[in-house]
């Protein structure tokens, strides 16, 4: 790390110049050059440099415009002013203006040294904690779930009070209301932050594989079993570890994880030599699990330990309030990725989007925004740009009927006639608005042709 640090020398006279950054690059920087402050700041502009030793006295613009420049542009660039030995004051008002330190000339490089050091280190942990917090902000701050309905409310408020504790979750919801996206949120959000967020999908590996997955294994436990194997709760030490879809665990899986609940340690597969451990663990479901209870597929003992608190996530379809924030969410994230600028949505097209019942929940609509942006042109979506599903109607195009054939075994002309009839009277009634004698012009009938057909369709 130290060898990629870069370090500007800024001074006018050539020699003094040289030979310091000479000796700086002796001792491992990696080091420029400028002669001026003019200089300075155009290279600046285009590289980054985590410490700038400059000389006050410069003939343009001086170390100390440049300070002030830095610092304006480049708050985690670290400044080491050099000052004359007759100009204490320069020095004190450099400090003022948030140099990191000084040298008074002749200098002492050893020493110089040592303050580079330290200004590395600092300007270091800041990017580190500047990039940490970032990260953090945005992947997992609540921020990033969004919710603006009083029942995300209260998963907010419900989330917020046991960030703190190690208490054991259990989060409830339909697919895709957003279960992993809120044991993220607590485990990034808790003291247990720094140490790994380990999750595992139940359902997603074979019953014979799973306890050695949770709990790890040593050479010769099983065929094929060659070395010593850590498992998910021993990898998740410290932090959290997210169990999903524990509805799907196999009966004697539950007896074990229920032992570990209670005592707090595990025993590799194979081995009888007991771990402690400190993991919080987190678990979620989309099935019934009260009900898995009744019908005996699931203990209610391990029920009850899970499910020290219950954290519930409504479908979207009972929290339609969220609807147009998570579209708008989604479409600023979508255009973002594209890099093209932010499309507007239709009144109507969100009207559709409100009307719609999301199944698929808040996962289904990050999938119709992100294909409905990908495929529309324009810088807005209608209606007609999303899916006919949600729409509720179909496009001419969409229903078009192939022309129909007779092919080898005949067809049901009657029948056929009726679909055409159908679809062609649907769509004009859509387009009249309801209003019959329109939509008999557009089909070219009498009104009283139509009634009677659409009596008989029973459209
Ligand atoms: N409130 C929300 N705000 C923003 N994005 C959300 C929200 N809820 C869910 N998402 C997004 O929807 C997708 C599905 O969420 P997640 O995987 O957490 O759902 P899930 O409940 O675990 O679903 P499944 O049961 O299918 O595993 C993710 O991409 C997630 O980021
Ligand atoms: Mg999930």
């Amino acid at each position: 790390m130290k060898n990629r640090s870069q370090i500007l020398v800024i001074d006018d006279e050539t020699d003094n110049r040289k030979a310091l950054a000479l000796l700086l690059t002796h001792a491992g920087y990696r080091v420029d050059e400028a002669a001026s402050g003019e200089e300075a700041l155009e290279i600046l502009k285009t590289t980054p440099f985590e410490i700038i030793v400059t000389d006050l006295f410069l003939p343009g613009l001086s170390g100390m415009e440049v300070l002030r420049w830095v610092k304006e542009q480049s708050p985690y660039t670290n400044v080491i002013m050099i000052t004359g030995n007759a100009s204490a004051e320069s020095a004190v008002e450099a400090m003022k203006q948030g140099a990191f330190d000084y040298v008074t000339k002749p200098f002492n490089f050893q020493k110089l040294k040592l303050q580079i050091a330290k200004a590395l280190e600092k300007s270091q942990l800041v990017a580190e904690n500047l990039y940490l917090r970032q990260q953090l902000r945005g992947k997992y701050r609540f921020d990033n779930i969004i919710g603006n309905s009083s029942a995300m409310q209260q998963v907010f408020s419900r989330v917020e009070k046991v960030i703190n504790s190690d208490s054991t979750i259990l989060i409830l919801g339909e697919s895709g209301t957003g279960k992993e996206l809120v044991a993220r949120a607590i485990h990034f959000n808790s003291p247990r932050r720094e140490k790994p967020f380990v999750a595992i999908n139940c359902s997603a590996i074979p019953a014979e594989l799973l306890e050695s997955e949770l709990f790890g294994h040593i050479r010769g436990a099983f065929t094929g079993a060659v070395i010593d194997k850590m498992g998910r709760f021993e990898a998740a030490e410290g932090g959290t570890i997210f169990l999903d879809e524990i509805g799907t665990m196999p009966p004697q899986l539950q007896t074990k994880l229920l032992r570990v609940l209670q005592e707090h340690e595990i025993e590799r597969v194979g081995s009888n030599r007991r771990i402690k451990l400190n993991v919080r663990v987190v678990s979620a479901t989309n099935a019934d699990l009260e009900n898995l209870v009744v019908r005996g597929q699931f203990r209610e003992d391990l029920y009850y330990r899970l499910n020290v608190i219950p954290i519930l996530l409504p479908p979207l379809r009972e929290r339609r309030d969220d609807i147009p924030l998570l579209a708008r969410h989604f479409l600023q994230k979508n255009c973002a990725d594209l890099q093209r600028p932010l499309m507007a949505l239709t009144a109507e097209a969100l009207a559709a989007l409100e009307g719609y019942d999301w199944p698929g929940n808040v996962r289904e609509m990050e999938n119709v925004i992100e294909r409905t942006v990908t495929l529309t042109d324009g810088d807005s979506i209608t209606c007609r740009d999303l899916p006919s599903k949600i729409r509720g109607w179909s496009t001419p195009e969409e229903t078009a009927p192939r022309w129909p054939h007779l092919g080898d075994e005949g067809i049901d002309l009657p029948q056929l006639v009726e679909q055409i009839e159908r679809q062609l009277i649907g769509e004009a009634l859509q387009r009249s608005g309801g209003v019959k004698s329109r939509a008999a012009d557009l089909l070219g009938l009498n009104r009283t042709t139509l009634v009677e057909k659409i009596r008989r369709i029973g459209l």
